[in-house]
């Protein structure tokens, strides 16, 4: 089947799906992004991925290349035109087209391109068996809390990961502190069995997925603690997992050398998944 990408108000074949040279997402990364989930043909967690979308274009003044409503029925047909079940919706919006400069153009028109694809296998079997992550050094800039197409450190720590045969890449500040993965946030399991994540600060991305994970968490009764972590805190930890839109709650069996909980993925983080899928399934979706 032909995928279909929207594109400045067109449904487009993806060899035709273009965007200029002058763009200045592809000149200058200025745009943001959102990637949200859909299981059993339903978008999960919808309007927290807007709400944030919203927040990352006012953080960098730019508007809503249409309103919320109409955004919204675009997002449908474009899954509806791909026929996507289980995957997710990427949305990018940059602030258009101009003349290479780099002050904010005058009457700039976003870009909107908006697409649809179905989950990646190896998802799955990395929930069931937990992944490997190396530690890297946080080379980003001071705004990670705004979700911008700028990601090439992100880049080459993935990079790096899948070249020592790991998974995911925790991001490491100069004080030694776990910032989050390159598209994941990080959590451990302490010995005491409380569960630790970094908080909202504007060194993370506010991860839609943590912040769903932290509410089940603590309405199952988890003492949860959002304060950084060493990686030497990671290392001692008892379990370890990762959060996102596309790795749900996916455990950590190694962190660098060191093997977390005996190298199998922890009870907290298994409960965790199951508590994760429960509120998906309320939400009409499940995993
Ligand atoms: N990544 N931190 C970073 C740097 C991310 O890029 C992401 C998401 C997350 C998790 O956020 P959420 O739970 O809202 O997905 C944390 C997306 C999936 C991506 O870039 O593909």
């Amino acid at each position: 089947m032909s995928r279909i990408a929207y594109v400045n108000g067109r449904y487009l074949p993806y060899r035709e799906a273009e965007v200029h040279i002058d763009d200045r997402g592809y000149q200058f990364s200025d745009g943001v992004y959102e990637v949200v989930g859909l299981v059993n043909g339903r978008l999960f967690d919808e309007e927290p991925h807007w709400d944030r979308l919203n927040r990352s274009l006012k953080e960098l003044s730019m508007p809503w290349p249409m309103s919320r409503a109409a955004f919204r029925l675009v997002v449908r047909e474009v899954i509806r035109r791909n026929r996507v079940k289980n995957g997710i919706v990427y949305v990018q919006v940059n602030r258009g087209i101009a003349v290479r400069d780099h002050p904010f153009p005058k009457n700039a028109v976003p870009t909107l391109v908006i697409t649809s694809r179905r989950s990646n296998p190896a998802a799955a079997a990395a929930q069931a068996k937990g992944v490997a992550v190396i530690s890297v050094p946080d080379i980003r800039w001071k705004r990670c809390d705004i979700k911008t197409i700028g990601l090439l450190p992100n880049v080459l720590a993935r990079q790096a990961a899948r070249e020592a045969g790991a998974v995911e890449a925790w991001m490491v500040s100069p004080d030694g502190l776990v910032t989050e993965g390159a598209a994941t946030n990080a959590w451990i399991v302490t010995e005491d069995n409380k569960l630790i994540t970094r908080g909202t600060d504007t060194s993370i991305l506010w991860g839609i997925t943590r912040g769903s994970v932290a509410a089940v968490a603590r309405k199952a009764g988890v003492k949860l603690v959002e304060r950084p972590f060493s990686l030497a805190e990671a290392k001692k930890a008892r379990e370890a997992f990762i959060t996102s839109t596309t790795s749900f709650v996916t455990p950590v069996v190694k962190i660098d050398r060191t093997k977390i909980g005996g190298g199998k993925p922890g009870p907290l983080t298994r409960k965790l998944q199951d508590w994760y899928r429960t509120y998906l399934a309320r939400q009409g979706a499940a995993a």
